[in-house]
C-alpha cells in the first residue's frame, strides 16, 4: 500500500509539487462543464473538523469535495468525544475507518500533528496557530492569474508575524519570490519557519527579508499582503491584547503606505478582514484588491490538493490533459 500524505504546511510539498497544483487549479477553474464528468472522490466522505469558527475554508472544502463527486461531513468539535472522552490519535484512526481524508482546524500545531500520526488516511491542516497551507496554495495561485512568472516578483507582508505569514514565506520562497516582511518588535515570525523557508529561497534564487519599517517592506512592491493583528485564540488575553494592538500603530496597510508600491502591485489579505485596523475600506476595495479573488481561489486549490493526495492517478490524468 502506498504510504499516505498529509500537508500540515506548505512545504510538505516540494516546490516542484506546489508549481504543479497550482496549475492544475488553475486549469480546473478555468474547465467549465470539468466537474460533470470528472468525479475522483465518488463514493468518498471526506469528513472536516472545526475547533474554531470559519467561513471560506469551510464552506470552499464543502463545496470543492462535493464538485469532486464526495460527500462533505463537518464535524464541530463540540459535538464530538475528541479532546473530551477520546484522545486526537483514536478519534484519528476511528475516523480513517469511514473517511478518505480529514481536514482539521485547531489551536496548536501539535494537534493537527498527533491526528496526522493517528490517521492512516491524508490529513490536511485547515489552519492551525502555525501554519495554514491551503491559504497559501490559493494566495499562490492568485498571484499567477495576475503575474505571468513568480521570479522577480517582491511580496510585502505588513503586521503580525503569524500563520498566515509563515506559509505564505515558505510558498514565496519556494517558488522563487522576494519576501520583504514588515513587523513590529515582539512579533516576528516563528524562527524554525523562518529558518526552512531560507533554506528554501536559496535553492529557488528567491529572497527573505525582515524589517520593522512597513515603508522598506512596501517600496516597489508587487504584491501588499496583510492579515488580522489579533488572530483567533489570542481574544481571550484582553490585557496583552491592549499591548499588542498598540505595537501596530504604524502598520496599517493605507492608501499613503501602498503609495510606495509598485504602480501595479496587487493587494492581498486572506480575509476575514478588520476594516479601519490593518487595513483602510480605500485600499481593500481598490481595483488593485484581489481578496475575493483569494477567497475563491481556496476552493480550487483544495480541490486541487485532496485530488493530488486522495486520487493520485485521477489527479495525474488531469493534468496530462491540460
Ligand atoms: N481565510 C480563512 O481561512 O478564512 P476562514 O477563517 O473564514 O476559513
Ligand atoms: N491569522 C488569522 C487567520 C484567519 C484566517 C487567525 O489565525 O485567526
Amino acid at each position: 500500500m502506498d504510504t499516505k500524505r498529509d500537508i500540515l504546511a506548505i512545504d510538505d510539498l516540494s516546490p516542484d509539487e506546489l508549481r504543479d497544483i497550482i496549475k492544475w487549479a488553475i486549469s480546473a477553474k478555468q474547465d467549465e462543464g470539468l466537474f460533470e464528468e470528472f468525479m475522483p472522490l465518488q463514493g468518498m466522505t471526506i469528513g472536516s473538523i472545526y475547533e474554531k469558527p470559519s467561513t471560506r475554508t469551510r464552506v470552499s472544502f464543502e463545496v470543492g469535495i462535493d464538485k469532486l463527486g464526495g460527500n462533505p461531513l463537518t464535524l464541530l468539535k463540540g459535538d464530538i468525544q475528541l479532546g473530551k472522552s477520546e484522545s486526537i490519535e483514536d478519534t484519528a484512526a476511528v475516523l480513517s475507518r469511514y473517511l478518505g481524508a480529514i481536514t482539521y482546524r485547531c489551536f496548536g500545531h501539535a494537534d493537527v500533528e498527533s491526528l496526522a500520526n493517528g490517521a492512516t488516511v491524508p490529513v490536511i491542516n485547515a489552519l492551525s496557530d502555525l501554519h495554514h497551507p491551503c491559504q497559501a496554495a490559493a494566495d499562490m495561485m492568485t498571484i499567477l492569474e495576475n503575474y505571468e512568472h513568480y521570479s522577480e516578483l517582491k511580496v510585502a507582508w505588513v503586521g503580525d508575524g503569524n500563520n498566515v505569514l509563515h506559509d505564505l514565506m515558505l510558498a514565496t520562497a519556494a517558488l522563487g519570490m522576494k519576501m520583504h516582511y514588515a513587523v513590529p518588535k515582539g512579533f516576528e515570525p516563528n524562527e524554525e519557519v523562518v529558518k526552512r523557508a531560507t533554506i528554501l529561497a536559496k535553492n529557488s534564487g528567491g529572497e527573505i527579508k525582515s524589517t520593522h519599517d512597513p515603508i522598506e517592506a512596501v517600496k516597489d512592491a508587487n504584491v501588499i499582503y496583510t492579515d488580522v493583528f489579533i488572530s483567533m485564540g489570542e481574544e481571550h488575553t484582553s490585557g496583552e491584547l491592549i499591548n499588542k494592538m498598540s505595537a501596530f500603530d504604524y502598520f496599517q496597510v493605507n492608501e499613503e503606505l501602498v503609495s510606495h508600491a509598485d504602480d501595479d502591485y496587487i493587494f492581498m489579505h486572506c480575509l476575514p478582514a478588520h476594516r479601519g485596523e490593518e487595513v483602510t475600506d480605500g485600499v481593500i476595495d481598490s481595483s488593485n484588491s484581489v481578496v475575493f479573488d483569494q477567497a475563491e481561489n481556496r476552493m480550487w486549490a483544495q480541490m486541487s490538493l485532496m485530488t493530488f493526495l486522495i486520487h493520485p492517478a485521477a489527479w495525474e490524468a488531469f493534468a496530462d490533459l491540460h
